[in-house]
């Protein structure tokens, strides 16, 4: 990893929480991690779904038609899990969660309707994405109508505190995108540059998902803070897997274009590990594709070989799992459980994930 970036400067968190005798970063996640969260949660997650297509209703015929399209699609669900579980965490024994959850679904659905125009993405979800199917114009006005939808969501639940958080959250994922494209096509971007993109962008909800669930449920301060820490580091992680997974998965399985990124001229932290440990005429080769955008259909092959020659995957997810650790200790702060050790096998699946 290059040494200008340390790990918890760029994270924006503390490496000295408390030991906790129940985390060990070497134990692999069980295989399905995720599932036996989304199981264990199934009824609330059930609710938040009907929620969800409750709120997608709308006189204007497209906009349930388009939406539906996309949540009809399936997704991981996982920052409307983070909610729910980190409410059920704190002991939360009401309903408001379940309203939040589908709140910050809307929220990320909507940032995924506008981030597909902005990336020219044409499939999401396994599916064509809507933008492909619908037009540019629509995806924009209708991820509009789901980010307005959310706000309506926030005041109905009527928390000052739950409506600072995800708002917050919406502005910086917004901050986070805008920042992201100043950075395209400009290969000297930092890692930490980098790195503020995607605390931006994708950490940010994941936080604030964690974070109103101790919020409802009236935890102490310290337990709100850490259920956002551990959303962040998660969100880290995830990103960064991600950011993985475009250059190293397989399309159908992935249900979104492998080597979009490298397209979009993107600096990701794969590319910037390539391109940091590069030779003149690597460089060359990334100048002329990332930096000025000039690409011809081999050139995805020898940006695959270079990145296989920095071994860029391989420490792009030892990164990640640098982030999942940090998230797992934050929640040490909390009584042990079986939900606190389903969140962070969940964390630990976020690093080896393949979709
Ligand atoms: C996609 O998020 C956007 C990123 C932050 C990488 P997900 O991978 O959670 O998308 P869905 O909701 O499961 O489709
Ligand atoms: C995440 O970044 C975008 C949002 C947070 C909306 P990406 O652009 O990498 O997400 P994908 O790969 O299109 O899902
Ligand atoms: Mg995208
Ligand atoms: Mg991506």
């Amino acid at each position: 990893m290059p040494a200008s970036a340390p790990t918890d400067m760029v994270a924006g968190v503390t490496s000295s929480r408390d030991w906790d005798p129940d985390l060990d970063g070497a134990t692999p996640p069980p295989p399905d991690a995720l599932g036996r969260l989304t199981a264990l949660l199934d009824d609330d997650l059930q609710a938040t779904n009907r929620a969800i297509v409750a709120r997608m209703e709308s006189p204007v015929a497209l906009i349930p038609q388009l939406a539906a399209h996309l949540v009809a699609a399936g997704g991981k669900r996982m920052r409307p899990l983070l909610t729910l579980a980190s409410a059920n965490l704190c002991g939360y024994q009401g309903t408001r969660h379940v309203q939040l959850a589908a709140c910050v679904e809307f929220i990320h659905t909507a940032t995924l309707l506008h981030d597909d125009v902005v990336d020219e993405s044409v499939l999401r979800r396994g599916l064509a994405s809507a933008n492909a199917l619908f037009g540019n114009k629509a995806s924009v006005l209708v991820g509009d109508f789901l980010f307005a939808r959310a706000f309506q969501l926030m005041v109905a639940d009527g928390s000052l505190e739950v409506l600072r958080i995800l708002s917050a959250a919406a502005a910086t994922i917004a901050e986070g995108e805008v920042l992201q494209l100043t950075t395209q096509n400009d290969i000297e971007t930092t890692e930490q540059k980098y790195f503020e993109v995607i605390r931006g962008k994708t950490a940010a909800l994941f936080a604030a998902a964690c974070a109103v669930g101790g919020v409802i449920a009236e935890s102490r301060p310290e337990e709100c803070a850490a259920l956002a820490d551990y959303g962040m580091d998660l969100g880290m992680a995830f990103q960064l897997v991600d950011d993985a997974l475009d250059y190293n998965a397989n399309t159908a399985e992935l249900g979104k274009t492998v080597g979009d990124d490298f397209r979009e001229g993107k600096l990701t932290y794969p590319v910037l590990l390539a391109i940091a440990g590069s030779n003149a005429e690597e460089r060359a080769f990334w100048q002329r594709t990332i930096g000025e955008g000039e690409q011809n259909e081999d050139d995805l092959a020898t940006a695959l070989s270079l990145i296989a020659r920095h071994d860029a995957i391989n420490r792009t997810i030892a990164r990640a799992q640098v982030f999942t650790e940090n998230a797992n200790r934050a929640l040490s702060v909390f009584a042990p459980s079986e939900l606190r050790e389903m969140l962070r096998d969940a964390a630990r699946y976020t690093a080896e994930r393949r979709f």
